[in-house]
Formats: structure tokens, sequence, C-alpha cells
């Protein structure tokens, strides 16, 4: 399985794009507000050098082709909303994990829907990848009925994986084969 360099994906209403320098205060704003990263084991952002760190990864991995990282940008306003990644690569077994956030202004309006289906089929059909992998923490109800709605199922339970905000915190598996997303399609 190659990887290709991340590139622009375009729908109804948002571009999926590889991340720039250009990008850090639109970033900063998403991944400081505690809201966002209620379910994850890092803490909101609070200087602009954590945008900018980010940005030097992705940067690292589009020239090692390591990930696909896209910053999720308004098609109307070109304001940077979000990010959607599909990382973890395991080419041999072609699969891969997806990992997304945006900022809380534009949640509820079907925006992740819409962006986490562009990815998934870039990843199906472009990267012919099996399988995407997703991890969640149970409490987080926007993210499973995004994945779900988007056909993913439920496939295990892992207890006290990750230490989220002083508190250990569980983890729901989800998979999407691609013949689910095949079939729904
Ligand atoms: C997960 C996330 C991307 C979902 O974004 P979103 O904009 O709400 O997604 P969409 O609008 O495409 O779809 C959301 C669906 O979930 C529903 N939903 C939103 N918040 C919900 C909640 N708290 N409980 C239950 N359902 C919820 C919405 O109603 C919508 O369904 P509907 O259109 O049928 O009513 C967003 O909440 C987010 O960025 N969260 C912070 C980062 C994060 O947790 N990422 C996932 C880590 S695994």
């Amino acid at each position: 399985m190659s990887i290709y360099p991340t590139p622009i994906l375009t729908t109804d209403r948002l571009t999926l794009r590889p991340l720039t320098p250009d990008d850090a205060a639109d970033l900063y704003a998403v991944f400081s507000d505690p809201a966002v990263v209620r379910y994850w084991s890092t803490d909101p952002w609070t200087s602009m050098a954590s945008a900018e760190t980010a940005i030097g990864h992705a940067l690292e991995a589009y020239r090692e082709g390591s990930d696909v990282r896209f910053g999720v940008e308004l098609a109307e306003s070109g304001v940077l909303i979000g990010t959607v990644n599909l990382h973890h690569f395991f080419g041999q077994n072609r699969r891969c994990e997806i990992g997304y956030a945006l900022g809380s202004a534009w949640w509820g309006k079907g925006y992740a829907t819409e962006g986490l289906s562009a990815a998934l089929d870039y990843g199906f059909h472009e990267l012919r990848l099996n399988r995407v992998e997703a991890d969640i923490d149970p409490r987080n109800d926007a993210s499973a009925t995004v994945l779900e709605r988007l056909g993913f199922r439920k496939e295990g339970y892992m207890p006290e994986r990750w230490f989220v905000h002083g508190q250990m915190a569980d983890t729901v598996n989800y998979g999407l084969l691609k013949r689910y997303w095949d079939e729904r399609r």
C-alpha cells in the first residue's frame, strides 16, 4: 500500500487539504477550547507554540509520507474549522486509524459526517485500505453518532486505556471495512 501525499479533497461545503504554517491561528482556536479536548488525553493548548509544533509534525508527516493529515476548511469562507487524520498505517494489512476534531462553533451542522466521508472514500478507493479503525471515549456521544452514521461497527471495549484530565478513561473500538462502506454507497 502506498501512502500518497495528502491531497486536496472537495465536498459540497468543505475543502480538505494539507495544513500550512498559515493555519496556526485557526488551529489554535480549535484546540485551545476545553470542550474540543474533553475526551482526549491531552490538555487544551495554551500557547500558539502548540499550534506551530502540530503543524511542524504535519509537515514532517507529509515529507515522510507517514500520515494523511487534512485541515478542514469551509469552502465558502476559507476558515479552517478542524482536522481529519488517517494515521497509524499498517500497509501490509491495508488498515489505518482515523481521528478528527472540529471547533465547537461548527458542531452539529453535519460537517464531521461530510469531511469524514470524503477522507474515507479517499482511504478506501485511492489508498486501497481494507479497514479503518477508531478509538473513542464511551462518553463521547457525538463521535459515536458520527461513526455509526458512517457505518462503523462497535467491535470492542478496553477499560482504563487512557488517562483523561485526571481520571482513567475507557475505549470503545470501532471498525469500518471497505465492503461495508461500498455496500452503503
Ligand atoms: C465528534 C465531532 C467531530 C462531531 O462533530 P459534529 O459536527 O457534531 O458532527 P455532525 O454534525 O456531522 O454529526 C453529529 C451528529 O451527532 C449528533 N450529536 C451531536 N452532539 C451530540 C451529543 N452530545 N450526543 C448525541 N448526539 C450528538 C448530532 O445531532 C448529529 O446527528 P443528527 O444530525 O442526526 O442530529 C465533534 O463533536 C468534535 O469535534 N468533538 C471534539 C473532538 C472529538 O471528540 N473528536 C473525536 C475523538 S475520537
